[in-house]
């Protein structure tokens, strides 16, 4: 079966192409994958293929985007993704010391997702709180000012 949008989804997908230009259809490239992420947690190739037609793009070119960018996952994450600033700012305040403990706390290493698929933990650039540091973004929720009591209670009050 081929990959398609829900229903709900294929609608948000045509407000998004209708903001363009009908000849400028593939600048909705990124907007398209970040809905295709929300909609299957990530983007396979069957997705990038899929985006690709409704925009009338190669998937190549579409491919060429959501490789670049690192925030589109390119296989499937865990529940909770956490992105551990890794920037000078933060890494001058200790984030080295958090992911460090996270992956002691989650037996697991950067770039890897926990066994039942609850964490997937990644170092990241700059999340824009430079004067907050160490920061962590735990799927959209950004913490700041990051101790490793902070960070237990954290991992603790997810469900
Ligand atoms: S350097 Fe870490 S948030 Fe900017």
């Amino acid at each position: 079966m081929t990959l398609e949008f829900s229903p709900e989804a294929r609608q948000r997908a045509e407000t998004i192409i209708r903001r363009y230009p009908p000849q400028y259809k593939k600048a909705a490239v990124i907007p398209l994958l970040h809905l295709a992420q929300e909609e299957w947690g990530y983007i396979s190739a069957e997705a990038m293929a899929y985006v690709a037609t409704l925009i009338e793009a190669p998937p190549v070119k579409v491919a060429e985007v959501a490789t670049f960018y690192p925030m589109f996952n390119k296989e499937p994450i865990g529940k909770y993704e956490i992105q551990v600033c890794h920037t000078l700012p933060c890494a001058l305040t200790g984030c080295g010391r958090i992911v460090k403990h996270l992956c002691e706390k989650l037996n697991i290493q950067v770039g890897q997702t926990t066994p039942d698929r609850r964490f997937t933990l990644k170092k990241v650039e700059c999340l824009a709180a430079c004067d907050r540091g160490p920061v962590m973004l735990v799927n959209k929720t950004l913490y700041t000012n990051l101790t490793l009591e902070q960070v237990d209670d954290i991992l603790n009050g997810l469900e």
